[in-house]
């Protein structure tokens, strides 16, 4: 059973879990721009049949909220789409109609509201896309907490959607507010591509990828340690952002099954692309799935993991995914398989995979980063 907290809105009292799942959870699955949103709300007159589109509600707290209204939840997370399942399901509440990133939402919506992502490329990209759908500027309110609301945000809010206004704190969070209708234009490609020829690949970067405009050092040093790696048939990128380790893997061992795993949509789109585009047979016979970890996968065990562990989750820093990923690749992992991390030496890891699977060994290191190989 996920740990719960009880959110208290002016819809009602809802016991909402977050994700990833773990025991002695810290976190709260809203924030307090999530409450000042729904106060704000709670003072219009709002139609019971109004149609709310919610964007980048991370855990689903909104959208079950406001699960009276009819309302689409569209965002670039798997956690986001499971999240809002299982918290309108415990609550006994409609769930949202799930639009993945890498799609546009479409028909009319009497109310956007905009929960800021930490993601700059993504913001762009979204209220690109956002600026046909509003219908008048007070249709349209964005809120976040007070300090990721910067003059840059405020100035992309100026050059892709209207200008806006952020208004006073409540509880240290602010809603912004469009001070006049944008003037929709046609949405720029929010591709990025990075040419690695010393690597020999081209990778394109769609918005919210990790490192999209350079190759990241720890990655760098996990390409290093993949060549040092026995033969593989079935590997999985864990948390693969463009692909770029699972394309390593796949040219490495052709004959290998490759299967890329992300919260991000935008990120399992650009991986897709970039197998397809450096290791075009492979690619064929790759999956890619958007998923919290492993959490839904049911397939056979893979006998190698490659996971370049993320430290953050939207605004809080930590080393908390990281570790249920590992916990979930002690399930995934065949009983002779091994899973590869990178990851900043302070970080520990090596210390958290030995207690999971016995072994881990330091194959490839540099002053700031190490290579770990986990097995049984
Ligand atoms: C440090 S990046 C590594 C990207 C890529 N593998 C590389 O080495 O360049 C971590 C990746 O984990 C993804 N991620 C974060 N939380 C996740 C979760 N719960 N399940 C799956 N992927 C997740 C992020 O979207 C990001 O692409």
């Amino acid at each position: 059973m996920p740990a719960t907290a009880i959110l208290n809105a002016p819809t009602g009292s809802f016991t909402l879990s977050r994700r990833p799942h773990r025991d002695r959870e810290t976190l709260q699955a809203w924030d307090a721009a999530d409450e000042y949103l729904l106060h704000h709300l709670a003072a219009k007159d709002i139609a019971v049949d109004s149609r709310f589109l919610i964007v980048n509600d991370s855990q689903g707290a909104l959208s079950t909220a406001l699960a009276d209204y009819s309302c689409t939840l569209w965002a670039d997370s798997a956690i986001s789409q499971l999240s809002s399942l299982e918290n309108c399901a415990r609550n006994e509440r409609k769930p949202p109609l799930f639009v993945p990133a890498t799609e546009i939402p479409q028909g009319s919506y009497d109310y956007i509201l905009y929960k800021l992502p930490k993601s700059r490329s993504l913001l762009k990209y979204q209220l690109q896309h956002l600026a046909p759908l509003i219908a008048a500027p007070e249709r349209f309110i964005a809120a976040a907490m007070a300090r990721h609301i910067d003059h840059h945000v405020v100035t992309h809010f100026a050059d892709y959607l209207a200008p806006a206004r952020p208004s006073l704190a409540r509880k240290k969070a602010r809603l912004i507010e469009l001070l006049e209708a944008p003037t929709p234009k046609a949405p720029a490609d929010d591709s990025k591509v990075l040419s690695l020829p010393e690597l020999g690949l081209t990778l394109c970067n769609r918005a919210n990828v990790f490192s999209r405009d350079k190759l990241d050092r720890g990655s760098r040093l996990m390409l290093k340690g993949i060549e040092l790696l026995p033969n593989a048939t079935r590997v999985a990128d864990l948390g693969c952002g463009n692909g770029l380790l699972g394309i390593s893997a796949a040219r490495r061992w052709p004959d290998a099954s490759i299967y890329f795993f992300d919260d991000s949509f935008l990120a399992i789109d650009s991986a897709c692309k970039n197998a397809a585009s450096n290791t075009p047979t492979a690619a064929a016979k790759a999956r890619y799935i958007a998923d919290d970890g492993l959490s839904n996968y049911t397939d056979e065990p893979f006998d190698l993991i490659l996971c370049n562990p993320p430290f953050h989750q939207d605004h809080h820093v930590g080393d908390h995914i990281a570790k249920t990923m590992f916990q979930d690749c002690v399930t995934h992992l065949a009983p002779e398989g091994r899973i590869c991390v990178v990851g900043n030496r302070h970080l520990g890891y090596h210390v958290l995979l030995k207690q999971l699977f016995g072994h881990c060994d330091i194959i490839a290191s540099d002053p700031k980063f190490v290579v770990l190989l986990a097995y049984r």
